[in-house]
């Protein structure tokens, strides 16, 4: 079978192809013929080094992959032969809170799904909806399920209240279609104008060109009396605005710590001595979250935004088309 391996941590060149024999399955694992898999902004910095976990030398990458099962080992009882499925990002985190004994992830520190064959013990995978075709489905469970958990982890928000989502990458696209579900109000802040358009199709009621507006917070705040729920993806380009945007006891769930050029979140305190807004953290999700996530997918037939596909053969230009960061939606690698 052929696999893609991290070797290094240095950019794409790191990234190689291997010829490898196709694995047999231990007794709780099973063995999954990938069709599709999908980049987030971790595989970026676990390429370049720059993610918080050290990946395991020669790991395969990627966390996000679909495929159908091929082979089971004899003690396998959550799938058969045929059945298609998804990994679960932090492979080990089934329920409850993380702690350091659970943090192994997918693409990281184990083998990922950037190969024709995927490996996983059975408890790291789940069922995938039927109305999903392969690329859809390798979609979600990274960008998925953080933009699910940022929207309904916290409680709120409630039907008719306001959602703000950053930028339209994979996680924005979907805490907005996440947010329609629910019955929210969305404003979309792009620092594209181009992409308005786009952002109404999904269920924006409000666009904001940051380019246009750099001072949006303001705006976005006089135009909704205030929002309820941020999901921010921006880091220290836009929390500021972020927290400008909030209504008094409003709620950022605040994603992105740092950018790609190592300048951090800077609280502004003359600012937040004026909102009681509540600033919360996630890491993505565990197994149970994602089945949540996964009923309502194929409840509601939502369908993930995807950006461009690339063969298996061109995953080092999907890696460059991904990082040059002018996306809407998913950078899909195609493993059929
Ligand atoms: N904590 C967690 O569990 C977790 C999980 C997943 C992701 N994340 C983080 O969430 C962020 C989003 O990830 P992603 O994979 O969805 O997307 P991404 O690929 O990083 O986002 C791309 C989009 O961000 C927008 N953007 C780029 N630069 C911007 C800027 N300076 N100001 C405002 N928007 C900007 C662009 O949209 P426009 O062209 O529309 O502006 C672009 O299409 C990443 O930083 C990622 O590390 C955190």
């Amino acid at each position: 079978m052929r696999s893609y391996r991290l070797e290094g941590a240095g950019g794409t060149e790191c990234l190689v192809m291997r010829d490898e024999a196709q694995p047999e399955p231990k007794p709780h694992e099973i063995v999954v013929r990938v069709r599709a898999t999908s980049l987030n902004r971790r595989d970026t910095m676990i390429l370049n080094g720059s993610y918080p976990l050290p990946p395991r030398q020669g790991v395969i990458p990627l966390s996000d992959g679909a495929g159908e099962v091929v082979a089971v080992g004899d003690a396998v009882t959550r799938f058969a032969v045929g059945d298609r499925v998804t990994g679960s990002y932090f492979a080990r985190w089934i329920d409850g809170r993380i702690h350091a004994g659970l943090i192994d992830q997918l693409g990281c520190t184990l083998d990922g799904m950037l190969a024709e064959y995927a490996v996983l013990d059975e408890r790291w995978a789940v069922h995938l909806p039927e109305h999903l075709d392969w690329c859809e489905a390798a979609t979600l469970t990274c960008a998925g399920l953080t933009a699910w958990n940022a929207v309904t982890g916290a409680g709120i928000p409630k039907p008719g209240q306001w959602v703000l989502v950053i930028g339209s990458g994979g996680v924005s696209l979907f805490a907005l279609q996440f947010a329609k579900l629910l019955g929210c109000r969305v404003v979309a802040v792009t620092s594209r104008a181009e992409k308005a358009d786009r952002l109404q199709a999904l269920g924006a009621d409000l666009v904001v060109s940051s380019a246009d507006t750099p001072e949006w917070g303001a705006t976005v705040r006089e135009q909704t009396g205030g929002i309820d729920l941020v999901v921010e993806t921006g880091g220290p380009a836009t929390f500021a605005q972020s927290l400008m945007a909030s209504t008094l006891y409003g709620h950022i769930v605040l994603l992105t710590l740092q950018d790609a050029k190592g300048g951090s979140i800077q609280l502004p305190a003359a600012l937040y001595q004026r909102s009681l807004a509540t600033i919360s953290r996630l890491f993505v999700g565990n197994r149970t979250n994602l089945e949540a996530m996964l009923r309502a997918v194929s409840q509601h037939r939502l369908k993930p935004v995807i950006d461009k596909v690339f063969a298996f053969a061109e995953a080092v230009d999907a890696y460059r088309y991904f990082q040059q960061g002018d996306v809407f939606g998913k950078v899909v690698i195609d493993g059929a």
